[in-house]
């Protein structure tokens, strides 16, 4: 088999503690199974870094890591990559902005990982690049002479042409993913908004799954990421018992816990969050003082002017509300702004009774899966889930709900606290059937056998 090589901005690290999103998560998953390397940003800048990428071996998989320039690192990542392609991706218009040099700051970080990569890559290799940050990578390598197959695979959503177009450089967006053998989508949605933005724009999908686009011949797919399902229930259980986990469901008193796990970000709909179970505790006074409700959210992108707003406005929010409604012995909100192990998140959601996973917008949305696996299946809990991720299309058996509509969400919370048990299992069962469906082997075995032609085995550890 080839080996892999995956390339993301973000790596996640054997040396760092801190939770990795669901791309890291995803990603880590494969190479334990496939072993290979993993290449990417180290998550220090330097003014002088290094010649050659720092290189690091655990198990199977080597972790390559490269510092950025400050400056360079500012307007590629705080300017382009969050300040432009996050929020456009995300349908948030009024929050993107477009400064060609960030755009000159993108491509020329692109072209250095390109740089730094060909001196790690071998012949036979296949590259699976990552997300958003990276879409320019396919064609530099080129340019540097690799043959080999490359893949990329979007973790968020994927914008309509009406939207898209809204960005200066799209079209050199557009023809920069077509320099991909295979390109990958969470959702058939995602896919068909690509579609879109060709010219001419296909009105399908060619059963062949391949379009032509500037003389390249370019398959696509969608390949929804999903979860260790395994590993999420053994972590589940294990923390549950374990001290973190137990003092939070003690210090709850007997009350029913909802929760909410999520990036600090605007797309996650936490405003509206907030703003929802305000009203449900007023529509539903008799849930005052038998309900805690406990949101996680650790900062992200703090240097990025619209993560400071939502900061601010979170944290007045949460202010407000424990002002009107708590009790000397009753706080309605826990606001956390801090990490917590993967593990330990996961034992938090076996003790809760619903979740909130309300985002206005989300590429796919892996808590809403954890939390359907990490449940206790004789005695589940609800998911309260926005059709707005891209999660909803697989777990049509989650209460769904607009994060926009308060009333709505206030009711799906009465709703899913008074569940009986019957329904709660039925509903359950489904969603952890669906959640198997597409669990995290599927998504990279599926992807990698549609770049490479092979079938993912697993590599001695
Ligand atoms: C999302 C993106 C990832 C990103 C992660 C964390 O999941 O799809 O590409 O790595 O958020 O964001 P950060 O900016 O901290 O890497």
């Amino acid at each position: 088999m080839k080996r892999l090589v995956c390339v993301s901005n973000r790596i996640s690290l054997p040396r760092r503690g801190a939770t990795p999103g669901g791309l890291a998560v995803g990603v880590l998953a494969a190479l334990r199974h496939t072993g290979g390397v993993w290449f990417g940003w180290s998550g220090e800048t330097s003014e002088v870094p290094a010649e050659q990428p720092e290189v690091l071996t655990r198990g199977n998989i080597r972790f390559a890591t490269i510092d950025l320039k400050p400056a360079d690192f500012d307007a590629y990542y705080n300017g382009y990559c969050n300040g432009t392609l996050w929020p456009l991706f995300h349908y948030f218009p009024d929050r993107f902005t477009h400064e060609q040099r960030q755009y000159e700051a993108y491509q020329a970080v692109n072209a250095e990982f390109a740089r730094q990569l060909m001196k790690i890559l071998k012949p036979g290799d296949a590259v699976w690049v990552h997300d958003y940050q990276l879409i320019p990578l396919g064609r530099y390598l080129r340019k540097l002479r690799f043959d080999g197959p490359i893949g990329f695979f979007l973790h968020i959503p994927f914008p309509h042409v009406q939207i898209l177009r809204l960005l200066p450089n799209y079209a050199e967006l557009i023809r920069d993913m077509c320099q991909y053998d295979l390109v990958g989508f969470q959702t058939a949605d995602d896919m068909r908004s690509f579609l879109t933005c060709l010219e001419p724009a296909p009105a399908s999908l060619p059963a062949s799954q391949r379009i032509e686009f500037a003389g390249r011949s370019v398959r696509l797919g969608a390949y929804p990421i999903g979860i260790d399902v395994d590993g999420v229930i053994n972590a589940a259980v294990t923390t549950y018992a374990q001290e973190t986990v137990q003092r939070m469901a003690v210090s709850l008193m007997g009350r029913k816990l909802i929760i909410g796990v999520d990036r600090l970000d605007y797309t996650k709909g936490l405003t509206e969050r907030f703003a929802a179970y305000e009203q449900f505790l007023e529509a539903f006074p008799e849930n005052q003082g038998k309900v805690t409700f406990l949101q996680i959210a650790p900062p992200s992108r703090s240097d990025v002017l619209a993560y400071g707003e939502i900061r601010r406005g979170l944290e007045q929010c949460a202010g407000r509300l424990n002002g009107r409604f708590a009790e000397a012995d009753w706080t309605p909100i826990r606001y956390l702004n801090r990490d917590y192990t993967h593990a330990t998140l996961m034992g938090f959601l076996r003790a809760a009774k619903v979740a909130l996973v309300t985002p206005v917008r989300d590429g796919m949305n892996l808590v809403a899966k954890e939390f359907v696996a990490a449940q206790d299946p004789e005695d589940p809990g609800v998911l309260i889930l926005s059709p707005m991720a891209g999660a909803a299309q697989e777990l049509r058996s989650a209460l769904q709900v607009n994060p926009y509509d308060k009333r709505g969400m206030a009711m799906a919370l009465q709703a899913a606290l008074n569940m009986p048990l019957d329904e709660r299992r039925q509903r359950h069962d489904d969603m952890l059937a669906a959640v198997r469906q597409h669990d995290i082997h599927n998504w990279y075995g599926t992807f990698v056998h549609d770049l490479t032609g092979e079938s993912v085995r697993r590599a001695a550890a």
